[in-house]
């Protein structure tokens, strides 16, 4: 394959989920690659287990025409005044999520082309389906075109991570930054946590097994989000009971019904207006004490124990040991 960004050497600053996946699919696409880490850090150890030369940030950032700035979107601002002077003659920063391009004031080198690409999934499956030949579609912004060849650079980024085999969506920064933090926090982690934990809640409150509440509400979820993510609202429609269905149509909107809506037009607003990016700021700045404390408190929620006495790693509902998994799950 002809190198898709003609030569550039890239720094990939943070080799983490997107950093190692982007790094491994850019040097199979015969990409120059070179790694920003902490010096010490298990990034720079996977890097080098890797074959990729690693460099402080600040340094991998100097040795490259393009960086990818693959760190956490919370850690960026904060590393930023250290990378920013090592820019020099970077003609390219590549972010694979617009948060800190909409909401961190970072400072750019007047030429440069900063672009988004974003790929729709983690980098396991970016890279797991790299290797098959596939693709993960991914989402291109430009936020600022130096060059004027700005959608070139997103374009051949996208292309040395393999996703021009699916698809490449054109959009802005400020969309794909608030449909993002609106879906996970709506829908794909923080709605979907809260309304498997409420519903656990309710059964057991109501004396029913902890297991079998477990099993149902929170185990059984793949099997249907597999069905969505392979057909769709309607083809998951078409492969549950008759019961299930009626259930589905008439009950569903009774739990995201008005309340839902207004708590979702809500945090929409927040994420709009940068009340969430600056809620966020701050607690970073606090030591995320808040955060961790609500995680630790979560840790210890009787849904962790139902959950392990459900599948088998303690005693099953029935006092078995490790056949609860079997006897119970339906599918
Ligand atoms: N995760 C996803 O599925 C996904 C999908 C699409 C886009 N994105 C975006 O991709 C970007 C990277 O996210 P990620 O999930 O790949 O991050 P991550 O897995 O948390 O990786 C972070 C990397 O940054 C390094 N790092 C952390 N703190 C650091 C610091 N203070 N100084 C220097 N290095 C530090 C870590 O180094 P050590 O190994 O030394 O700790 C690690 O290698 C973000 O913009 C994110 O929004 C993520």
């Amino acid at each position: 394959m002809t190198d898709p960004l003609g030569g550039a050497t890239v720094a990939v600053l943070g080799f983490g989920n997107q950093g190692e996946a982007q790094a491994l699919n850019l040097r199979d696409a015969g990409v120059a690659v070179i790694v920003g880490a902490r010096p010490g850090g298990r990034g720079e150890a996977r890097a080098r287990a890797a074959g990729f030369e690693a460099f402080p940030l600040a340094e991998a950032a100097r040795r490259a025409g393009v960086c990818a700035v693959l760190l956490p979107d919370e850690v960026t601002p904060g590393a930023w005044p250290a990378i920013a002077p090592a820019l020099g003659d970077t003609v390219g920063l590549v972010f694979a999520h617009g948060f800190d391009l909409l909401y961190a004031d970072l400072a750019f080198p007047a030429r440069a082309d900063v672009v988004l690409v974003s790929p729709t999934g983690p980098g396991r499956v970016l890279r797991e389906l790299a290797r098959r030949g596939e693709g993960l579609p991914a989402y291109l912004a430009v936020h600022r075109d130096g060059s004027g060849r700005a959608w070139e650079l997103a374009e051949g980024y996208a292309t040395g991570l393999g996703c021009h085999r699916a698809r490449l969506w054109r959009t802005t920064v400020r969309e794909e930054t608030e449909v993002d933090l609106f879906g996970e926090q709506a829908v794909l982690c923080g709605g979907m946590n809260a309304l498997v934990t409420a519903a656990f809640e309710v059964l057991v409150a109501r004396g029913y097994s902890p297991e079998i509440a477990y099993l149902e509400c929170v185990h059984q979820l793949k099997y249907l989000a597999d069905l969505l993510h392979e057909r769709g609202v309607a083809g998951l429609r078409q492969g549950i009971s008759g019961t299930a269905l009626y259930g589905d149509v008439t009950r569903g909107p009774r739990v995201v019904g008005a309340a839902a809506r207004a708590g979702m037009e809500a945090l929409l607003e927040e994420i709009r207006t940068g009340a969430f990016a600056r809620a966020w700021a701050e607690e970073v700045a606090r030591g995320r004490t808040t955060l961790d404390a609500a995680v630790a408190r979560a840790a210890n929620h009787p849904i962790e124990e139902a959950r392990r006495r459900a599948l088998g790693t303690g005693p099953g509902p029935d006092g078995s040991q490790g056949e609860s998994r079997k006897a119970l799950s339906k599918n």
